[in-house]
């Protein structure tokens, strides 16, 4: 879990969005937080205290003066032992309050006694006039100068009827975000260019040949990057994940596509990881129309293949290349083949899947292959496995 032991101070002002802290709530607690909810007298108009009491199963606090702590001090005791506080959704009025260092309520007083090392994250949630008015710029930039991390906004429509920014990050979204902010930024400023997912090779214009890829594998890489602070770019064919936050991923169908796209991106990246399960073959004689059944003279299509271009190897064998990383499914002589692949494509790092049972699984186990011979990432959550895959790369970059 993500966030196990973890120990999270929700703070909830005024605002629609409200109903999205309910979410919150709950996925924080599914990550293994413990959430503590705070609340401005004006979040209580907007969800009541009981909700958010009986999603983060404690009691929730709105009051400076609440007499439930022993020394009534709430405002000091609540974030003594707090990872972090998050204001979620944070009203126009409350980032005022934080650019200002008010404190006349419970929430604004608990954050400016905050200690000074407790990150701070606020979701800015309002209407478009109000995020867009100078005023409040003027807040937004005096809370980056003081340390305080920005969640969004988002653009979209918003609960008011008008369209554009300040709408909340979604819960998940802001989750990925939270978890972000407790990751090490072992690479931050690093560009990475990933692939990810199957590739779909057309047949004809409603059929083609693809395989059982999901791209978890390679969408947890790049959430996991983007955590770890680089620049993330996704070459992604086609999966049903959603791109992680932060990341920006180009959606391909066919290998040479792939191809293309990632010859586009690789100038100046610092790291290449090709995830993807890629076709080794195109069918060279698609057809622009759907085939029929019964075809010209009744008989079944005749189909012929041509090589696909190997997306690492081409990439390995730049002049200037980045680090380069390989993804092996074999289903068998793993150990075997998984070095000879990593000789033949010229890289130092391949990283083999047991088996290619794997396939949409939310697990996996990797063996890494290197100069030094392989070693073992026992099964566990891909995304952890992500984790500990990008901390090897990162210790093996050139300083
Ligand atoms: N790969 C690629 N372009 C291809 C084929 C593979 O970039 N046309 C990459 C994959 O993303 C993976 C690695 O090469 O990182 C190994 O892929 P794999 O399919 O296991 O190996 P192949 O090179 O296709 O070798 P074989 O079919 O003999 O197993």
């Amino acid at each position: 879990m993500d966030l196990a032991g973890k120990k999270i101070i929700l703070g909830l002002s005024g605002g629609v969005a409200c109903y999205k802290a309910a979410e919150l709530t709950r996925a924080l607690g599914k990550a293994g937080a413990s959430v503590q909810v705070v609340m401005t007298q004006a979040a209580t108009q907007f969800i009541t205290p009981v909700t958010m009491q009986a999603l983060s199963g404690k009691p929730v606090y709105t009051d400076q003066w609440d007499a439930r702590i022993a020394n009534n001090m709430a405002h000091i005791d609540l974030s003594r032992d707090a990872d972090a506080i998050v204001i979620a959704p944070c009203s126009t009025d409350f980032i005022r309050k934080l650019a200002q260092g008010a404190c006349d309520d419970l929430l604004s007083t608990l954050c400016i006694a905050r200690p000074a090392h407790l990150p701070l994250l606020v979701a800015p949630a309002m209407n478009v006039e109000m995020w867009q008015n100078p005023a409040t710029q003027r807040n937004v930039a005096q809370l980056a100068t003081d340390g305080i991390e920005l969640l969004g906004p988002d653009t979209g429509a918003q609960a008011c009827g008008e369209n554009g920014m300040g709408r909340m990050l979604e819960p998940a979204q802001l989750l990925e975000q939270i978890v972000a902010s407790f990751q090490p930024k072992i690479l931050a400023g690093k560009r990475i260019l990933l692939t990810a997912g199957p590739t779909f090779e057309p047949i004809d214009p409603v059929r083609g040949i693809t395989n059982l890829s999901s791209g978890k594998m390679g969408y947890a890489i790049a959430r996991a990057a983007q955590q770890a602070g680089a620049f993330v770019t996704l070459i992604s064919g086609p999966t049903a994940l959603d791109a992680p936050f932060g990341v920006q991923c180009i959606q391909v169908q066919s290998a040479q596509q792939m191809h293309d796209a990632v010859l586009a991106q690789v100038t100046d990246q610092d790291i290449f990881i090709a995830v993807a399960a890629v076709a080794d073959w195109r069918v060279a004689n698609a057809s622009a129309q759907k085939l029929k059944k019964d075809g010209k003279d009744g008989s079944a299509p005749i189909l012929e293949f041509a090589r696909n271009p190997d997306i690492l190897a081409t990439v390995a064998a730049l002049p200037k290349r980045p680090y380069c990383v390989g993804f092996a499914a074999e289903s068998e002589n793993l150990l075997e083949y998984g070095e000879q692949k990593r000789l033949r494509k010229n890289i130092p790092l391949l990283i083999g899947n047991i088996g290619h049972h794997t396939f949409g699984k939310d697990d996996n186990e990797l063996i890494l292959f290197d100069a030094d011979g392989h070693t073992l990432l026992p099964r566990n959550d891909k995304q952890v496995l992500a984790r500990q895959l990008l901390a090897v790369i990162a210790s093996r970059l050139p300083r």
